[in-house]
């Protein structure tokens, strides 16, 4: 399973991409929004906050040189198509953001004709997620997290969105999204998801155990001992 971070925050994404782990970016309006709101930038116009989202999408598709997923504002077909097609002229690795609905199926469909990856988003069953494939999404988003929120089984989702799309040989990738702890991607990851798309704390949690900690303590504290009777 490859991992994605879940951020519009360009610090985060440098720090990870270092790490070498990093296999791409997902991004939303909420997060977009924190992410500037964090920066204490401000605008005067909408047109002006919209032309900072799209200098964040290609700065951050710029560093990672692999898929960022950035989000159609739309609501009607027309309009996602062409704010599509601008969203993906910025960068080549730029994947459009859809949600799923009748409107954002049509849209997938055009840009999907043309060439342009499209990840639906706010994918909660896995009936969404075969319309999704069937419209030509390159990627489908269930979120775990928000699936548990309401007393539902966010893995079983991704878990019956894999055998669907194995039994029916469809090779849209399914993106484990919506996660809130280390637990889920390691639960995602057994339930056959093909990214996780994970926030920066969690990614950051992922790394630690503290028997690692309490081993690299030890092991520094032997090595010491050890010069000291040279
Ligand atoms: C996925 O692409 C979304 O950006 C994200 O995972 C939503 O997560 P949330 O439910 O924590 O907002």
């Amino acid at each position: 399973m490859k991992l994605y971070l879940d951020t519009a925050n360009v610090q985060e994404i440098r720090e990870v991409h270092a790490l070498g782990v990093l296999a791409g970016v997902t991004t939303n309006p909420s997060l977009v929004a924190k992410a500037l709101g964090e920066a204490g930038e401000r605008f005067d116009s909408e047109a002006a906050f919209y032309a900072r989202f799209t200098e964040i999408v290609r700065e951050i598709a710029e560093l990672v040189q692999a898929p960022v997923s950035a989000e159609a504002l739309a609501t009607d077909p027309e309009g996602m198509i062409a704010e599509g097609r601008k969203l993906a002229a910025l960068n080549e690795h730029v994947v459009v953001k859809l949600p799923i609905s009748e409107a954002g199926l049509r849209a997938c469909r055009v840009l999907a004709d043309e060439g342009v990856a499209v990840n639906m988003t706010l994918v909660f069953s896995a009936n969404q997620a075969l319309l999704a494939a069937r419209a030509g999404a390159r990627y489908v988003s269930p979120f775990l997290g928000r699936v548990d929120d309401i007393g539902w089984d966010g893995v079983e989702l991704v878990r019956s969105i894999r055998e669907i799309f194995d039994v029916h040989d469809l090779g849209t990738e399914i993106i484990a999204a919506s996660v809130r702890h280390p637990q889920h991607v390691t639960a995602a990851a057994l339930a056959g998801a093909d990214i996780a798309t994970v926030p920066y704390k969690v990614l950051k949690a992922m790394i630690k155990h503290p028997l690692t900690e309490i081993g690299i303590q030890r092991f520094l504290a032997d090595w010491e001992k050890a010069k000291q009777e040279l």
